[in-house]
């Protein structure tokens, strides 16, 4: 997730919570081969127990081949196209969900990956089992499951990932699962495994979801923002909640010695939650500059004690 999944997030991510899968954040292919130094922050990769997936978008397969031998240089255990990102910055340049008006185009795209990842595993003499996965929504206007991910499907990628919401519907009204059990019926007979997205906000949930879709998995995004443990099913005590939260705060100075703590604002709102006064506390959160404030905010309250 753009502006979330950075490494220090991953890196606690894994620990607290233990999914089967993480993502990096989006990254233009574009900007990765051009030399972007933003980009390689982005990209860090550490180990983790957790698959970590680098994620891609842009919109020239040649870029994209690149990228992908990228990934594989740096340890990344697959390689995600990204298909569904509605930001206009993004779809006006034909990328994300742009793509989904593009389907030859959306086809090279996947088989460069696919050649860029063969070619990456000889290069760098990996064995590992390295996926080429997509993540996209359900249609353009109005949902066009069928045509779509039929489409997709004859490139054969390891998964496609559906968010169940239309470009047009950006973030908007619900999820349609409808949707993703149309896609999971599609791909029975395929190598190609269907996660589903959208709108789950706990572990249960997920099991729910995959069970009644017939799903490999099911991909959470917005429930997990300060929220690593959604993973394990596990509701943490505010206690729990500001150990990690300093603990973030220490991994992004370690990951990032030159960054500014105030790009983990966010975060810190997002943890602070269900205790009492916690608007307060959130409030004088989105002041901080390091973690000696973020120290003396949390000591006010009865739970740091
Ligand atoms: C802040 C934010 C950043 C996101 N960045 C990305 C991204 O970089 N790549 C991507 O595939 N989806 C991205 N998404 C979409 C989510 O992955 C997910 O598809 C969407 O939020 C629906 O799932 P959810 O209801 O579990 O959040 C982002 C969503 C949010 C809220």
């Amino acid at each position: 997730m753009d502006g979330v999944t950075d490494a220090p997030f991953r890196y606690i991510t894994d620990i607290y919570g233990k999914p089967d899968i993480i993502y990096t954040e989006f990254i233009s292919v574009k900007g990765l081969i051009l030399g972007k130094a933003v980009i390689q922050r982005m990209l860090l990769h550490h180990k983790t127990e957790t698959t970590t997936v680098a994620q891609f978008f842009g919109c020239e397969p040649e870029y994209f081949y690149q990228a992908a031998l990228v990934a594989l240089e740096k340890g990344y255990d697959g390689v995600d196209i990204n298909m569904g990102c509605p930001d206009k910055s993004v779809f006006h340049r034909g990328a994300g969900a742009g793509l989904i008006l593009q389907p030859k185009l959306a086809k090279e795209i996947i088989l460069s990956v696919k050649k860029g990842v063969k070619d990456g595993k000889e290069k760098y003499n990996i064995e590992r089992n390295i996926t080429v996965s997509i993540k996209t929504r359900t249609g353009y206007r109005e949902p066009q499951t069928k045509e779509w991910i039929s489409n997709l499907l004859e490139t054969e990628p390891d998964v496609i990932c559906i968010h169940a919401r239309t470009f047009a519907q950006k973030y908007s009204g619900l999820a349609d699962w409808s949707q993703i059990g149309i896609a999971a019926d599609l791909a029975k007979n395929t190598k190609t495994k269907i996660f589903g997205n959208g709108d789950i906000k706990s572990k249960n949930q997920a099991i729910q979801r995959i069970k009644e879709f017939n799903l490999a998995g099911v991909l959470i995004g917005r429930a997990a923002l300060g929220n690593p443990w959604i993973f394990k099913g596990v509701i943490p005590t505010t206690k729990e909640r500001f150990k990690v939260l300093l603990e973030h705060c220490k991994k992004f100075v370690e990951f990032f010695p030159t960054a500014n703590l105030s790009i983990m604002r966010k975060h810190l709102g997002w943890y602070a939650k269900d205790f009492p006064h916690a608007a307060e506390v959130r409030n004088e959160l989105m002041q901080v500059n390091s973690i000696e404030n973020v120290k003396k905010i949390l000591s006010k309250t009865q739970e740091f004690l």
